[in-house]
């Protein structure tokens, strides 16, 4: 039996915003629940119409949670300039973003293709009988389930997009009465979740009462039970490739002294060992998806939907895998990305939003296509600066800078102290404590003994 705990609450999502807040404060924040409503409070936009907007985006919203919105600028894309938006807490991931951008900047830029962009979905439903019989009927089935969703389809249709496909799928080796009627999409500009479990939820419909009244099938085989109609995140078919070359003997000095050649014989190691090794594979995809989710975050797209799928990409060949790839052609030093990315340009968050569309804006308000290779070369252009840090200087040196720097702001130094502690910390082991007594000793006097 649940205990009492007196925090059980019904109706919370009737309360007005203050009611919530006031509930929540005495309930979990009873030490000093006037200054939790104030904080919480605090960051309440100061205009109340566009407070309203963001209430209205979400659930039981009570305040908004503030992440720093940055650009990255310097991305040369098809010959295009572009200047990222990227919204991400972690302090590094912009400034690596920048410098792959700035490296491969004066290379020819980034080179991208959309490969393909068609999405999918399904009504997964039982159905017991001879499955020759339901595979005869199919073609007549689908004609008819095409027709009833025409109200659904005909906007899209007229935009270039709508139903691409449908098939029927028995898959005995999951239950032996358990189909799939598969249906592929084109969704244009839009990522399109709303439409794609439309037309399946109206599949589902007339499949239901199709069957029923089919005078062909006995009794026993006029009931189907469907289960679930939903579209997959998977989109092994809405993928878009990135890449970079450039001769090796042209690439220049790397930091630390590396010659061109070691350090392109090294980097295309390091990929090596993230396509064939899991540990490895899994941060260095996380590296990607540093610069890729902060691209979706900034244009208002579905991060969650981006990182299920990348991961599940990451997969298709029987083992988890880089989703990059290096290697050396004719004295070349190559590096790709090909990655799944469903997203959209318009609908949605996308045009609630205003920084969503204040980022879409930044970019040249570009097609869901073109933002795919945006997002792709932001996710290649991480990669390159994270494995060319790993294998030239090491992580820690460009991190531990911008360690520093938090530290730094978190102790409330100022310019001065802050070239200090730098020129400092240049070659010693930085952590909070030894930042605090270097400050301290600092602001002591003790400052030209302690650099
Ligand atoms: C840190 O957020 C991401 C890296 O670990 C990625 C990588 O190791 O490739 C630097």
């Amino acid at each position: 039996m649940a205990q009492k705990t007196g925090k059980f609450v019904s109706g919370f999502s009737k309360l007005s915003k203050r009611e919530k807040l006031s509930w929540l404060a005495r309930h979990f924040f009873n030490a000093n629940p006037l200054d939790a409503v104030r904080e919480f409070g605090s960051f309440w936009h100061s205009n109340i119409e566009s407070q309203k907007l963001f209430d209205g985006i979400s659930e039981n919203v009570i305040t908004n949670f503030y992440l720093p919105y940055c650009v990255a600028p310097n991305f040369l894309i098809n010959g295009k300039a572009y200047c990222v938006p990227m919204v991400i807490e972690e302090s590094s991931v912009v400034a690596a973003a920048s410098s792959g951008a700035k490296f491969w900047h004066s290379k020819g830029g980034f080179q991208t293709e959309v490969i393909s962009t068609t999405k999918v979905g399904h009504v997964h439903f039982c159905w017991q009988g001879e499955p020759f019989n339901l595979f005869a009927f199919f073609d007549q089935l689908k004609a008819i389930m095409l027709e009833g969703v025409k109200h659904i389809t005909t906007n899209m249709e007229r935009r270039g997009g709508g139903v691409k496909n449908v098939e029927i799928l028995h898959l005995p080796e999951i239950e032996q009465d358990y189909y799939q009627i598969k249906v592929e999409f084109e969704t244009c500009d839009a990522m399109g979740a709303n439409f794609i479990n439309s037309v399946l939820e109206a599949f589902a419909e007339i499949l239901i009462k199709e069957i029923r009244e089919n005078v062909d099938f006995a009794d026993e085989q006029k009931e189907v039970q469907v289960i679930m109609s939903i579209l997959s995140n998977y989109t092994p078919s809405c993928v878009v490739r990135s890449q970079v070359s450039h001769p090796i003997s042209e690439l220049g000095k790397l930091k630390g002294g590396m010659e061109p050649e070691a350090f392109a014989e090294k980097f295309v190691r390091a990929v090596k060992i993230a396509r064939n090794d899991v540990y490895r594979a899994t941060t260095h995809n996380k590296g990607i998806f540093n610069g890729i989710d902060a691209v979706i975050i900034a244009t208002g797209n579905d991060f969650r939907a981006i990182e299920a799928c990348g991961h599940a990409y990451a997969c298709r060949n029987g083992k988890y895998q880089s989703l990059s790839n290096a290697y050396i052609e004719n004295g070349l030093l190559f590096f790709e990305l090909e990655v799944p990315l469903a997203i959209g340009t318009v609908g949605g968050l996308t045009t609630i939003h205003p920084l969503a569309k204040r980022s879409l804006e930044l970019l040249g308000n570009p097609s869901a296509r073109e933002l795919m290779g945006v997002i792709a070369s932001v996710g290649l252009a991480q990669n390159f600066a994270a494995v060319k840090s790993l294998v030239t200087t090491g992580i820690q040196f460009g991190h531990m800078k911008m360690h520093l720097s938090n530290i730094l702001l978190q102790l409330e130094a100022d310019q001065s102290e802050m070239d200090k502690a730098f020129a400092y910390f240049q070659d010693k082991t930085i952590s909070f404590t030894a930042v605090r007594v270097f400050l301290s000793k600092l602001r002591d006097g003790e400052g030209q003994f302690a650099y």
